[in-house]
């Protein structure tokens, strides 16, 4: 059998400092866009940022909220600062960063409790299409780290990258070549996630 990008793809934490390209991240929107979508409406559009500067302002920006959340929560200055610091190393390190987003202006609207399923389908199709980025960056050797801060301060990503209020930042996907090998986490036995013919 050929290489399997869906057994191969982990997570990948630490990069080598090398340079990606903005083509090689257009061929994995590419492969994002050929997802599956409710309705066909392809609710997705992609920020790729490969600005040191713009790395640094949102890093920056989204570090004011998560200091503010981490104090609500009590904890000390120690993990805060040692939480923030890697985060912030994380983004402003990047070789490439592509954020997903859900333009919640093209799902249906009804008007009524539907309206929640159709948001729901919105994200699940940006999730497919987030899913594709994985895997295509998989197959060419790339390493992604998915960073799901963005859920937690939409305002600041908004702020920082200027969008409008109607598109959700689903996630930060850190891109590039793996400087780490590490081992896939374990992954749950079938037999505990199947349930045939009733739960
Ligand atoms: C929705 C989602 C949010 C995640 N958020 C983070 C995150 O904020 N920080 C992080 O280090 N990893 C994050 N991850 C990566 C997971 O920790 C990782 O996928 C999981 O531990 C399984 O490991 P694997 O990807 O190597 O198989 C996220 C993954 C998903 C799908």
């Amino acid at each position: 059998m050929g290489f399997d990008p869906i057994t191969k793809r982990k997570t990948i934490r630490k990069f080598k400092d090398i340079e990606i390209e903005k083509e090689v991240a257009l061929s994995l929107i590419e492969a994002a866009i050929q997802a599956p979508s409710a309705h066909n409406f392809q609710p997705w559009e992609f920020i790729i940022i490969d600005s040191d500067e713009i790395k640094e302002k949102l890093s920056d920006t989204m570090a004011l909220t998560w200091i503010n959340n981490l104090k609500k929560d009590g904890k000390l200055s120690n993990e805060i600062n040692g939480r923030i610091n890697l985060s912030k190393e994380r983004i402003t390190n990047a070789p490439i960063i592509i954020i997903p987003c859900f333009d919640t202006s093209k799902v249906e609207k009804y008007g009524d409790e539907r309206d929640n399923a159709e948001f729901i389908m919105g994200i699940q199709s940006v999730a497919l299409a987030s899913e594709n980025i994985l895997l295509k960056a998989t197959e060419k050797k790339l390493g992604v780290l998915w960073l799901c801060a963005p859920l937690f301060c939409p305002e600041d990503v908004r702020k920082v990258l200027d969008m409008p209020d109607h598109i959700l930042p689903q996630e930060i996907l850190i891109i590039g070549f793996p400087d780490e090998n590490p081992i896939k986490p374990k992954r749950r036995d079938l037999s505990e996630v199947i349930h045939l013919n009733r739960w």
